[in-house]
């Protein structure tokens, strides 16, 4: 970031990183243009010859869309490299005291994201990004899909942040006792929701 001349950033992205840019670089929010608008500009910008970051909020490749502009500019002959993030997929609950697998209780993950139109289900812990405004029809289409009602299952609302909220509730419940959070958010269904209560620490001593 430090290096680039270009910066294109999303809207979940820490300010603190946008502000290390170098004062003459470009940097260019992407909120309001399409994702064939960023790919083409990405690809436009890297063929110039420019050096480009394309910085996002977590890991790029979920449900980051890093997978399509990369596509875009391999697709164009642009020289690229993918930097891993910490996907707030395993970050948030972490962060929150949800272990996403705990061995005898839960030994898989199922991911979802909240807009697409139907959320299948089997077992094992679900997660749901984007699902806090969908939150209603994601709950009764899980329990449609065979989870039951009484499943203990969270809300991390602006997760790891200073006004981090986290509502934990029945699947059948959830989205009631959720609707004053704000997004961004992520939903966590299943049995390791119930250890988190077992989880809480002792409050770390400041430090000296
Ligand atoms: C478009 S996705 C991007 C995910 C990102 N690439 C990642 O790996 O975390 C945005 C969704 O991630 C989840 N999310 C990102 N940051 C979060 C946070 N601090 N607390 C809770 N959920 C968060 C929310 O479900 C949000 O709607």
């Amino acid at each position: 970031v430090r290096d680039c001349d270009v910066l294109v950033h999303d809207r979940l992205v820490s300010p603190e990183l946008v502000a290390e840019a170098r004062p003459d670089a470009l940097v260019l929010a992407r909120d309001g243009l399409g994702q064939d608008a960023v790919n083409g500009l990405l690809a436009e910008l890297g063929r110039e010859g420019l050096e480009v970051v394309r910085l996002k909020g977590g890991d790029p490749f979920v449900f980051g869309r890093g997978g399509e502009e990369a596509l875009a500019l391999a697709e164009a002959d642009v020289p690229f490299e993918v930097v891993p993030g910490v996907s707030s997929l395993a970050a948030v609950p972490a962060a929150a005291g949800i272990p996403l697998t705990h061995r005898g209780v839960s030994a898989g993950v199922r991911v979802l994201s909240g807009t697409a139109a139907e959320t299948p289900v089997d077992a094992g812990t679900v997660v749901v990004f984007m699902g806090l405004r969908t939150l209603t029809r994601v709950c009764e289409d899980l329990i449609a899909d065979g989870l039951d009602p009484s499943t203990p299952a969270a809300v991390i609302s602006r997760g790891t942040l200073p006004d981090e909220e986290v509502v934990v509730a029945e699947l059948g419940r959830l989205a009631e006792a959720a609707e004053d959070l704000e997004p961004p958010a992520l939903v966590v269904v299943g049995e390791v929701v119930a250890l988190r209560e077992r989880l809480r620490a002792p409050a770390l001593e400041a430090a000296g």
